[in-house]
């Protein structure tokens, strides 16, 4: 399903080496694009950026934590060095609570606001939101400055938009993912840049393996699911795709929720 959509063009995807935003980092090399793939799991980066390029494509992996503005720096820089350009962006790294270590089967939950430490609270606004405000920011300076107004796609979640028991942090993050996705879509205006959001809902990914692995937890996810399956990463991907390219060139500061039906107001 590959038509070179993307050739030429040099992709950033943070969180690339697993679930939503490694399917990007394949699809995006499959239409043609080298992809940078930043994350703080480099053996799994490093994996996800072999298996592009055993298939033909082009990718690179780069240690990132999401939270530090050096390390983002770093990553833009990174790809301008190897690439020489930054055409788009997908910020995909994300946690689902303050423990959460991508494929880790115990990973610690939260148990709710009430009980919360205000440092686990500031680490996922810290990955989270700042992480995807830093990745915005150094794209779209790295762009403006290289004059190649591209485009961001920030993912957010559902969560933006319908509160979720047990996870007031990672709702409250999300919701300013998709109001720092506006406001800045707005600024950018100014440069030719598109910035949109999309607002997953529940995606097979190891996010979800652990509430899925409990009868309860699947439960829940497929009755907030009208369609009555999880999404799978690839139908995340089409739509990174589609607002990356000229198919969305009218939007700006909008968000996408791939979920199944979900009502989300
Ligand atoms: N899976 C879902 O149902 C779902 C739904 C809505 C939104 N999302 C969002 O999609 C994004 C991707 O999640 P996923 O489901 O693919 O989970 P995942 O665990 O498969 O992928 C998350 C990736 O982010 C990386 N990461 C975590 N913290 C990081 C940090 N500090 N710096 C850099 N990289 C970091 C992880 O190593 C991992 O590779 C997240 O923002 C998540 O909130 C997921």
């Amino acid at each position: 399903m590959a038509n070179n959509q993307l050739n030429d063009k040099v992709a950033v995807i943070t969180g690339g080496a697993s679930g939503i935003g490694r399917a990007c980092a394949r699809r995006f090399a499959a239409e043609g694009a080298r992809v940078v793939l930043g994350d703080i799991n480099m053996d799994a980066a490093i994996d996800a950026a072999a298996q592009i390029e055993s298939t033909g494509g082009t990718a690179h992996a780069v240690r990132l934590d999401a939270a530090s503005p050096t390390e983002n720096v770093a990553m833009i820089q990174a790809a301008l060095d190897k690439y020489g350009r930054v055409d788009a962006v997908v910020a995909a790294a994300g946690l689902s609570h303050a423990g959460y270590v991508s494929g880790e089967r115990h990973a610690r939950a939260t148990e709710g606001l009430l009980h919360q430490s205000p440092e686990d609270w500031q680490r996922v606004m810290d990955v989270n939101l700042t992480g995807v405000m830093l990745v915005n920011q150094a794209a779209a300076q790295a762009m403006i400055e290289g004059g190649t107004p591209g485009t961001i796609v920030n993912i957010a979640s559902v969560a933006a938009k319908v509160p979720l028991r047990g996870a007031v942090d990672y709702c409250v993050s999300k919701a300013g993912v998709w109001m720092l996705t506006k406001a800045f879509a707005l600024e950018m205006t100014d440069y030719g840049i598109r910035v949109n959001a999309i607002g997953p809902g529940f995606i097979e990914t190891p996010m979800t393996a652990r509430a899925g692995a409990h009868a309860e937890g699947a439960a829940r996810m497929l009755g907030m699911t009208p369609m009555g399956r999880l999404g799978v990463t690839d139908e995340i991907a089409n739509t990174a795709l589609f607002l990356s390219t000229d198919q969305s060139s009218y939007t700006t500061g909008q968000i996408l929720f791939p979920a199944g039906g979900m009502f989300t107001g």
